[in-house]
């Protein structure tokens, strides 16, 4: 199943509320919902600080949607938002994808949530790999630690795995070692490239200003992530 980039919108929401682990509920027009891995750019009306906040879908919501969880968020419910987005590209599980592996690498598995639906939809296994709790999960849904991961990756069949940009050398270094430990077949299965990667990185302007912030090297290239990414394709990154 593809997501495709939507067309971007620019318009206002509202805080509606903020659940304990620091996501909020946000409202705001249909247009506005980012897919999972998109997100929207945040800035609260007469706040002081000069940069968006990139929210990430995790959860469908009345009138609006549940985000990932934020850090240091300044907002608090009833603020009024001036949203702008959808922005960058999203996950897209392939049709005949029917072992799923949603991989939080280091951190919450919040921003991988949206695809549980999706991957039941097409009648999928589900496993979702994380050292983090997350609530309201499907029984259907098996939670494995991350200690599991390769062994995960090597039974799916689509894998989407979200990672912060600092990170990434340590996940690449997780496969490279499982490679050298492995006969050659199975070596072959974990080289292969099923899957997606949201990176995670600061994205203050999400290409409007071209800041480079967010910028991240691939293969001498570079790329940035707030416009080719959030979710690159697991060969890219190889
Ligand atoms: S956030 Fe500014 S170029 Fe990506």
């Amino acid at each position: 199943m593809r997501v495709n980039i939507s067309p971007m919108k620019i318009s206002e929401g509202q805080l509606f509320e903020t659940y304990l682990d620091s996501s909020v509920r946000i409202i705001c027009p249909p247009e506005l919902i980012p897919s999972p891995g998109q997100y929207t750019l945040a800035h609260a009306r007469g706040s002081d600080s000069p940069l968006a906040v990139p929210v990430f879908f995790s959860d469908s919501a009345p009138n609006g949607f549940r985000s990932a969880p934020l850090l240091d968020s300044p907002w608090n419910p009833g603020a009024q938002l001036n949203l702008r987005g959808p922005l960058g590209r999203g996950f897209s599980i392939p049709i005949f994808a029917r072992k799923v592996a949603l991989i939080a690498f280091d951190e919450s598995p919040a921003r991988l949530r949206g695809l549980i639906s999706i991957a039941l939809k097409l009648d999928a296994e589900v496993v979702l790999v994380s050292d983090s709790a997350l609530d309201d999960i499907p029984e259907a849904v098996e939670v494995q630690p991350i200690q599991a991961m390769l062994d995960i990756y090597q039974w799916a069949d689509y894998a989407a795995f979200d990672v912060a940009r600092e990170n990434l050398n340590q996940l690449r270094e997780k496969f490279g070692r499982m490679n050298q430990a492995k006969g050659p077949r199975e070596a072959a299965v974990l080289s292969q490239s099923k899957g997606q990667i949201l990176v995670r990185a600061p994205m203050p302007c999400g290409a409007l200003a071209e800041c480079g912030i967010c910028a991240l090297t691939i293969r001498h290239d570079w790329k940035m992530i707030c416009k080719d990414g959030p979710v690159f394709e697991m060969k890219e990154l190889q």
